[in-house]
């Protein structure tokens, strides 16, 4: 019997040991990544390889970084990512054309300084769009053509950005109108945060329907996933899943992280009596929420493998392993967090075995 275990042993484990998210996943959904240029030359290579089958540009393609002026664009860091991901086979999600944050200098201003017309920014976003989206045609699966849009302000329903004063909601629909037109075949995806929170999920939806009514050619919703161990809870994630499949869309998680600590809206000091150590109470905490998280994401998953033929089709971490987290110093100066599932020597976490072993 000794001899039949340890064959058994001999034959699979080191297999399983090998296999990453991508490979527990295989037929549910695929498993992405945010990354910088530099992280594909770094320590983080193998992992990032032996893990994920998708990948996310963390800045590289947003429109400040990579069209710095009117007359310059900036390709070299996004071109390193798309093809890196050639070269090893990965979806690539482009992230993002349309942003009320990281615009560059230029972009609302005329040559004297003078706010732009409606007509001259639609045309700055529609040259834009058809020359980034135009350069990866058939590299990047996906877009998250527009960010954020939806205003904080639960009494408005469109953040009352620069887009938004001078285009009114028009701006919405000409980014996926240009970004269509730049590649037919790219699936197109409104992105947010918060789509969680009753009150948001209800303006999102109100949007993407009238988007849709309107014959705008959005494919999905991107539902960020800034969680944390406090939320969502699993009524919510489903809810909110169920809501905007509803509309024919698919769902993709795009930026996931599981914050340690509840959200803050303002940014402040970390104060000294605070601990932001990564204690065994927070990591079981964590190791919970994600195993709950990813359940659900099996059972509304688009994959062979899933039960039903959901609406969910890709999950993608935002940042690779503890060591570097945006949620570093944000929104509190000063604080460590542990929202991934990598530690910050890039090992497994207990919340990744709860997510691998199902
Ligand atoms: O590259 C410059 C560097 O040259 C300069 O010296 C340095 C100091 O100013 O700034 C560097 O750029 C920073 C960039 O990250 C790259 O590190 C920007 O200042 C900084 O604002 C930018 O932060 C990014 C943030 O979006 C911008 O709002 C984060 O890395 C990125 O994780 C975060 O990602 C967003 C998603 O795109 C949309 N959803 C929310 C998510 C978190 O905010």
């Amino acid at each position: 019997m000794r001899y039949i275990l340890f064959l058994f042993a001999l034959a699979y484990l080191p297999g399983r040991a090998q296999q990453g998210l991508k490979d527990y996943y295989r037929g549910y959904f695929p498993v992405g990544v945010a990354v910088s240029a530099r992280s594909l030359t770094g320590p983080d290579t193998n992992l990032i390889l032996r893990q994920f089958n998708s990948i996310t540009p963390e800045n590289a393609m947003k429109m400040g970084p990579i069209h710095p002026e009117e007359n310059r664009y900036n390709w070299k860091d996004a071109d390193a990512i798309v093809d890196f991901c050639v070269r090893h086979r990965l979806r690539v999600r482009g992230h993002n054309l349309c942003w009320h944050e990281q615009t560059p200098a230029w972009l609302f201003k005329d040559a004297n300084g003078a706010t732009v017309t409606k007509e001259v920014l639609l045309q700055r976003l529609k040259d834009h769009i058809t020359a980034v989206v135009g350069r990866y045609k058939g590299k990047i699966y996906a877009w998250d053509v527009v960010n954020e849009a939806v205003a904080d302000d639960s009494t408005r329903l469109l953040r009352n950005s620069p887009w938004y004063s001078i285009c009114g909601e028009e701006f919405i629909e000409k980014a996926f109108e240009y970004a269509h037109a730049a590649d037919p075949d790219a699936q197109l995806f409104y992105n947010d945060y918060n789509t969680e929170r009753p009150e948001k999920t209800e303006r999102v939806y109100q949007l993407l329907k009238h988007l849709l009514a309107a014959g705008v050619p959005i494919t999905g919703v991107g539902l960020q996933g800034h969680w944390s161990i406090f939320e969502p809870g699993p009524a919510a994630l489903r809810t909110t899943i169920h809501r905007f499949a509803a509309l024919g869309l698919k769902v993709q998680i795009t930026e996931l992280d599981v914050s340690v600590y509840p959200w803050e809206k303002q940014r402040r000091q970390h104060r000294p009596d605070e601990n932001d150590e990564f204690t065994p109470q927070l990591e079981q905490r964590q190791a919970d929420q994600y195993k709950q998280m990813f359940a659900i994401f099996r059972e509304e998953a688009n994959g062979p493998a899933a039960p039903a033929h959901g609406p969910l089709t890709g999950v993608t971490f935002w940042n690779i392993t503890d060591r570097h987290t945006w949620l570093d110093d944000y929104p509190v100066l000063g604080r460590k967090n542990y929202p991934l599932l990598f530690d910050t020597n890039g090992q497994p976490k207990k919340a990744f075995w709860e997510v691998v072993n199902f």
